[in-house]
């Protein structure tokens, strides 16, 4: 059967760093409540002109297709997974067809499933790759979350950062135990406790603070109980249903959101912590872009090796959540 393989990975963060003493001279918080509590101590920021959803999706998809070795018109699919696009049009997914040099023969489109939306996208693509429609796919994760964070707020601008990050998908042959096997899930009735509106909003100019009322909203211990509930379960369901030893799996790539959760997780999953591996504490939140980021990471630090088992899973906004299970 075929299915799509990650052949090269890149990533790319902003270069302006903030620290957790830089933001303590904003809202009243300090290093050593936001390290304990979510293990985050730096976070890249982009300045939304150099480095804006769409350019730092450019720069993590050019470094990929390096990474890859592949010639750019071999790209037939690209998907870009955003929450916070800087362009309504054209769609990221097409900027990134033009920076990497790929053909017009390439379909492309993004997709917004706020944190899980690269485990949406590359599912997306290997449905085109299984279908015989695509041979070679650039998947990404690209957000600009600081734009839409609430920088009064400090029990949520403390865990959000900016980057990209890019897979190339190729369309390879293998037996049915590596096949890219997933759960989706979402629930609209318990995503009360995490939304934000969009920037732009008719009535913006009439109505005194509505564009305060569209920062992002989230009620974190809701989230937080949500997760650890909810991302085990979903864990041993993928295993159940596809009918692989968790206790086998190399690596557990999940998003990062926070130390606890990750560790709440692999403890409720009995699972070393060492197979969990981490950015968090130099990227902070990134949505979308935290599972490629971090993949990108394991490969650069000789982590990955031909034939580990994966499991990635991310959960945020919606609320909806997923995970993954493949053959590397
Ligand atoms: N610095 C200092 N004190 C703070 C800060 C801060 N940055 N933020 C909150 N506090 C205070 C609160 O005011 C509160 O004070 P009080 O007891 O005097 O009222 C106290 O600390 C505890 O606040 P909680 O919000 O209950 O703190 P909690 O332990 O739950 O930690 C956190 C907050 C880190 C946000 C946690 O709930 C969390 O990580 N939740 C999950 C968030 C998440 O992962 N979201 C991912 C999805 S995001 C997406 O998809 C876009």
């Amino acid at each position: 059967m075929i299915t799509g393989k990650i052949v090269g990975l890149g990533s790319y963060l902003p270069p302006k760093i903030m620290t957790n003493d830089d933001l303590a001279q904003i809202v009243e918080t300090n290093d050593e409540w936001i390290t304990e509590r979510t293990g985050i101590k730096r976070r890249h920021v982009a300045d939304g002109i150099e480095d804006k959803s769409s350019t730092m999706a450019c720069k993590a998809a050019k470094a990929a297709v390096e990474d890859a070795g592949i010639d750019p018109t071999e790209i037939d699919l690209i998907v870009v997974a955003s929450t916070t696009p800087d362009l309504v049009f054209p769609e990221l997914s097409v900027c990134v067809q033009g920076a990497v040099g790929a053909s017009e023969n390439c379909a492309c489109f993004d997709v917004n499933s706020a944190c899980p939306g690269f485990i949406a996208a590359y599912n997306t693509a290997q449905g085109f790759i299984e279908s015989g429609n695509s041979k070679c796919a650039l998947v990404i994760g690209a957000e600009c979350l600081t734009n839409y964070v609430d920088w009064e707020d400090r029990g949520t601008c403390i865990l959000f950062g900016d980057g990209a990050g890019c897979a190339v998908l190729k369309a390879t042959e293998v037996d049915a135990s590596e096949k890219n096997s997933f759960i989706m899930r979402s629930s609209l009735s318990r995503g009360t406790c995490l939304h934000c509106e969009n920037m732009k909003q008719p009535k913006r100019f009439e109505e005194e603070g509505f564009l305060k009322s569209t920062n992002m909203f989230m009620a974190g211990r809701d989230v937080f109980r949500f997760v650890v509930t909810e991302i085990p379960q979903l864990v041993e369901d993928l295993s159940n249903k596809y009918g692989f030893d968790i206790n086998d799996v190399d690596h557990f790539v999940f998003h990062q959101a926070n130390l606890r959760i990750i560790e709440a997780t692999a403890k409720k999953l009995q699972i070393p912590l060492e197979k969990f591996p981490l950015t968090i504490a130099d990227t902070g939140n990134i949505s979308s872009a935290s599972i490629p980021v971090l993949l990108t990471q394991m490969k650069k630090e000789g982590q990955l090796k031909k034939g580990d088992k994966i499991v990635m899973s991310s959960f945020g906004g919606g609320l909806t959540w997923g995970a993954n299970y493949f053959v590397f």
